[in-house]
């Protein structure tokens, strides 16, 4: 028996389970499981990643200087209010690391990223969440459920798994109605794929102060570098002083620093996915519902799709897409038993997974 005391709260965490990638006996895989970019990276990310391969026994730039400024020119805010991380969820495990812990609440979303419980529990705070009705993040709901316990808020604008989004309406509200001693976390991390009138990131409300807002963002999902793990936060200079002493000093890797330069500088590669996102997006949407379907409205790249036969039909048809080398995404762990989530692939990935959801319809 180990003598070893575990830090309260660490144990209450549910290990996570990666998308699957593998299923014995077929050769020929699709993934829809995890909001990768279908495209892939751009050339020129690819081409910069070689080159930093010379320098891999070097340390990188501890500060990302490169990064920041091509970051800041492309999404025009100030680079030296950006801290890059592995990937933004090095970012969601970081904040409650500086700004909670044990008694305190994190609040966000019944729907919420799955990371923000895992952060939560981390640092023995307790995850509190406040209902989504229609599957979108309800203001005032979250506004309900603000205790003198509450030190963040956790909030996926658009959200996973629930693909939707709030307006800066809505956004300015929640702010608004929090204490000023509470952190509001706008996790951004598919707002490249949305281009929407009423939608906005948040890059702004960080420079209006007061300084309890930040932003992260990822080059995981529009930019294709999921596995070099790229992940950038903006926020005040008081955070950023506080954060900067939790990071690692090399928390970025010098190929992920080259490659993410080079991606967030093609324009082209970005758009050319953004359009071939919509187009699936709408495709996929329309198919899906005209077999009887329920498919919430997404802004990502990525559909919640739900089983009127409910955790039964879900599962069955997951089962029967997987006997097609088809792995999209379960999403029980959400409380969505009877929903799969569904990554938009390229064309043919596409095509055979609407052949194979009309396939489970006829058996069915
Ligand atoms: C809502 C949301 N936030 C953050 C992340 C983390 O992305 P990464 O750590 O790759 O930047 C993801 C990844 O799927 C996500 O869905």
């Amino acid at each position: 028996m180990t003598v070893l005391k575990v830090r309260p709260g660490v144990m209450d965490i549910k290990r996570y389970i990666p998308g699957a990638s593998k299923i014995e006996g077929i050769d020929r895989i699709i993934k829809l499981a995890s909001n990768e970019n279908a495209l892939g990276a751009s050339a020129s990310a690819i081409e910069a990643y070689h080159q930093a391969a010379d320098n891999i026994h070097l340390y990188p730039d501890g500060d990302c200087v490169e990064l920041r400024h091509a970051i800041g020119e492309k999404y025009e805010v100030n680079p030296e209010q950006i801290i890059c991380t592995a990937g933004s969820e090095q970012m969601l495990r970081m904040l409650p690391r500086a700004y909670a812990g044990l008694g305190d609440e994190i609040l966000f979303g019944q729907y919420g990223f799955i990371v923000y419980h895992m952060a939560a529990h981390a640092v023995g705070a307790t995850p509190v969440t406040a209902e989504e009705p229609d599957h979108r993040v309800d203001v005032n709901l979250l506004l309900k459920a603000v205790t003198p316990r509450t030190r963040i808020v956790f909030v996926a604008n658009p959200g996973n798994p629930t693909g939707t989004y709030l307006n800066p309406q809505e956004m300015q509200q929640l702010r608004a109605g929090l204490p000023d001693d509470v952190l509001l976390v706008i996790d951004a991390a598919y707002a490249d794929y949305v281009d929407r009138d009423d939608y906005d990131s948040g890059l702004g409300m960080v420079d209006e102060g007061p300084a309890n807002v930040v932003v992260t963002r990822t080059l995981s999902k529009l930019h294709g570098l999921a596995s070099l793990r790229v992940g950038w936060t903006y926020c005040s200079p008081e955070i950023l002083n506080v954060i900067t002493r939790l990071r690692g000093g090399f928390n970025v890797t010098g190929p992920a620093q080259a490659s993410g330069t080079a991606a967030v500088q093609d324009q082209a590669h970005m758009e050319a996915s953004r359009i071939f996102n919509d187009h699936w997006l709408t495709r996929l949407s329309e198919e899906i519902r005209g077999l009887g379907f329920k498919v919430t409205p997404s802004v990502t790249n990525f559909l919640l799709v739900h089983f009127p036969g409910g955790a039964q039909s879900a599962k069955a048809a997951n089962e029967h897409l997987r006997s097609r080398g088809i792995i999209v995404r379960p999403v029980g762990n959400y409380g969505l038993a009877d929903s799969l989530r569904v990554t938009i692939g390229k064309e043919d990935e596409n095509n055979a997974f609407i052949s194979s959801l009309k396939e489970f319809c006829q058996k069915a």
